[in-house]
């Protein structure tokens, strides 16, 4: 609880009621707003906790009126004064200390202040970097301190969930050896070891891991993480963590306690979520929804229509077919009436997703069909169309015929594009797992095998045999954590023992000397009594977004970077001297 114990003050503004009436207060804050009502001075005083009304009246206040006419909007003021009920009529019921206030005896200024670079009820319509080259400023508005507040109590109730179970919480370096997560490394050179360099961590897994080696068990940190990769609205350079590892636990006990885990801290913030929670296979995830993190508050699923379009004489459709590729769509409802240049536009938005095209046919109204295509269907196939997208009179149906997984995908990207355009309502907090990854992707451009997690995911027992000969189709113990289409968490299964971890290496091209070289030390603590285990991250600051209804994490994360990964606030990056750069034996040009 925040209250005026241990200050100069002897309560906050923002909890002062009716009850208070008749107490002597001292308050302390700053000016939100002054109104001078010819012989009487208002003043909005606020801190961390809300508002409250100060009244500043010749007679009554003595000196302190003069003080009032002279300060000005964010100066900072320490008032004595006594609680009274507002007079009638003037009672603001948008307030919780509307009913109340203060006529204040005396004032002092604890410190004036320049006219700020922008007001504080309008920060909303501010540039954004102008708000965090005065982060400071923008903090002292009570929608950013909400935030915080939120991502204060969340982040206490993961520790207490997480305590209350037995996990013990360990910090781990942040000056490392690179890990890898998929992303650049941050790189700090060493003085003390010219030309060499420490990596920051872009998780803590390997940490972790010998954590469990070492009989911790149960894990968890509040991590920091650093990947040097482009940054989007729910991507910063450097993100908290919550990470988790366990001991001697299969797949199911971690998901299962992730749940009750994550119900808890819903509840903290508001939101009941039900459990057990929904999973999904990877592949089911692809086929239904085009996307590994699927947004589920909407159906609008991908139909497979290959079947209906066997013997289609339309050539696109009949050439994607005999190559081994799928026919899909989706039912855009009640977009059956978009003109050919709306639909014109969505056709960019698949090519620019990957596909040859956008087959598309519209039912504006009952009997009624556009579309450029529909003359190369037969009767049979219109029908047969009808049936399985369930077509209605408004529909748009959208096809695209490919290799599946292309399919998929650009149908994936249409059902988002369209779910936006038509404004469908996507409310609530739908909150889903996604299993099952395959253990490896093929990097097309490499021409190699990537790790889909991590490498030291865990391929299910049963395909063990299979991934020398076929890699490809290898699943793996892994989940994600998806709520309303965005990944909030990941984990998978660990591998714990060395000669597997060498293989899977082996497949991602690290071979034997490359890896005793990078992973030696986890290749050699697997091989000392390493127990099974896995775990999980969640992305904390992606949470807190969806939470608290922001678009990016950069809305609740105290100070963050820019799209171009600097900080306007200090200035980072910038450039060093020449003395310091010696100093850790580095030169430029
Ligand atoms: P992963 O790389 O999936 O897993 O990260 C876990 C979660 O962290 C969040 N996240 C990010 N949030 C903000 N900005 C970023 N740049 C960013 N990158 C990731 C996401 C993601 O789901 N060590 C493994 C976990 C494990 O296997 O236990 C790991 O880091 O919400
Ligand atoms: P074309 O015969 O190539 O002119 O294509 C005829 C129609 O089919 C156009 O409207 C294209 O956008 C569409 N089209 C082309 N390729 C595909 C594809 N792979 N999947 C779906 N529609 C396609």
């Amino acid at each position: 609880m925040f209250d005026a114990r241990y200050s100069i003050r002897t309560h906050v503004a923002g909890a002062l009621r009716a009850a208070n009436v008749g107490e002597t207060v001292t308050l302390a804050g700053w000016v939100h707003r002054r109104r001078d009502h010819g012989g009487l001075v208002f003043i909005d005083v606020r801190d961390r906790s809300g508002l409250v009304q100060c009244v500043f009246d010749p007679d009554a206040s003595g000196a302190a009126f003069v003080t009032a006419e002279r300060v000005r909007p964010e100066w900072v003021v320490k008032l004595n004064g006594t609680v009274r009920p507002r007079p009638e009529g003037t009672v603001n019921t948008n307030l919780a200390t509307g009913e109340v206030e203060v006529i204040i005896t005396s004032a002092e200024v604890l410190n004036s202040s320049e006219t700020p670079p922008f007001e504080i009820d309008s920060a909303l319509d501010t540039d954004e970097t102008l708000r965090l080259k005065y982060r400071y400023i923008d903090i002292r508005r009570p929608e950013v301190m909400e935030t915080f507040l939120l991502r204060d109590r969340v982040t206490q109730r993961f520790r207490k969930s997480l305590e209350h179970r037995g996990f013990l919480e360990i910090e781990t370096p942040i000056l490392g050896k690179s890990t890898p997560e998929g992303a650049r490394d941050f790189i700090v050179p060493s003085r003390l070891s010219p030309g060499e360099f420490y990596a920051l961590p872009q998780s803590p897994q390997l940490f972790k891991q010998l954590l469990m080696v070492g009989g911790v068990e149960r894990y968890y940190q509040v991590a920091r993480c650093f990947r040097d990769e482009d940054l989007r609205a729910d991507r910063q350079p450097e993100f908290t963590q919550i990470d988790i590892e366990m001991s001697f636990i299969t797949q199911d006990d971690i998901l299962g306690m992730m749940e009750e885990v994550m119900r808890e801290v819903m509840h903290e913030a508001g939101v009941d979520l039900k459990t057990p929670l929904p999973r999904l296979t990877y592949a089911d995830a692809m086929d239904r929804y085009g996307s590994d993190r699927p947004d589920t508050r909407f159906a609008m699923e991908l139909v497979s229509l290959s079947e209906n379009f066997a013997t289609s004489e339309f050539k696109v459709f009949a050439g994607a077919l005999s190559s081994g590729g799928a026919i899909k769509g989706i039912n855009a409802k009640s977009a059956g009436d978009w003109s050919r240049s709306k639909i014109d536009a969505l056709n960019q938005v698949a090519l620019d997703a990957g596909a040859k095209g956008l087959a598309w046919v519209a039912f504006p109204t009952e009997g009624d069909v556009r579309s450029p295509i529909a003359k190369f269907f037969s009767d049979a196939e219109m029908s047969g169309l009808r049936e399985a997208m369930m077509v209605e009179p408004g529909d748009l149906v959208l096809m695209i015929a490919d290799a599946k997984d292309v399919a998929n995908e650009v149908l994936g990207t249409l059902r988002l594009k369209m779910a936006e355009e038509l404004a469908i309502a996507r409310d609530g907090f739908e909150t889903l797992w996604v299993v099952d990854f395959p253990l490896f992707k093929w990097d097309a451009e490499e021409k190699r095998y990537d790790a889909n997690h991590h490498p030291f995911t865990r391929p299910f027992d049963e395909h063990l045999d299979r991934i020398p000969a076929d890699p490809a189709g290898a699943l793996s113990y892994s989940y994600d954590l998806v709520m309303n289409g965005l990944e909030i968490g990941g984990g998978t299964l660990r591998i714990h023992d060395a000669a597997l971890q060498r293989s899977v290496l082996g497949v991602l091209g690290i071979e034997a000397e490359e890896a005793d070289a990078q992973f030696g030390f986890l290749l050699e603590a697997l091989s000392l009594g390493a127990p099974p285990h896995g775990g999980i991250a969640l992305g904390l600051d992606r949470l807190i977004m969806l939470l608290a209804g922001k678009h990016s994490i950069r809305d609740v994360i105290a100070f963050p970077k820019t799209s171009s990964g600097s900080c306007p606030l200090t200035g980072a990056p910038g450039p060093v001297s020449q003395r310091q750069l010696r100093d850790v034996h580095l030169r430029t040009d």
